[in-house]
């Protein structure tokens, strides 16, 4: 289960309350897999998926906003991260994995380790330019 924490933060509310929701919605795939859940389950992937992209496309907007100057890089690893979770998606779907610890981790860890070591260079960048808000 992902639970947000200090450790996440990014000291930009806007952002930070995206990373809120994709995690609760995350606990709420994995646990309706974990269920055999199959109707909440295409749901939640679609949810997972969209809701993804929306969050992707408001970071990069602050990013911009922010004259970010790994912008570039950070929008590459978006797209690298929207394909890695559409071919999972897609594995899942034809049941080519079947196995839970591995849905789980791959789940859990797609975008968490993404947050910890490049969001958060955004939010140190944030941080010494003065441009966060709390
Ligand atoms: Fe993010
Ligand atoms: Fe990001």
């Amino acid at each position: 289960m992902l639970i947000w924490s200090e450790e996440y933060a990014i000291h930009e509310p806007s952002i930070d309350e995206l990373h809120k929701k994709l995690f609760d919605l995350t606990n709420k795939l994995t646990k309706a897999i974990e269920e055999g859940d199959n109707v909440f389950i295409a749901d939640l992937f679609d949810t997972l998926e969209m809701y993804t992209l929306y969050h992707f496309s408001g970071e990069e907007h602050v990013m911009n906003i922010s004259n970010y100057p790994l912008l570039n890089e950070h929008e590459a690893l978006h797209q690298e991260l929207t394909k890695q979770f559409h071919d999972f998606k897609d594995k899942y779907s034809h049941k080519n994995i079947e196995d839970f610890s591995t849905i789980k981790a791959f789940l859990e860890s797609w975008l968490r380790n993404h947050i910890l070591k490049e969001d958060l260079k955004f939010g140190k960048y944030l941080k010494e330019n003065k441009l966060n808000k709390n």
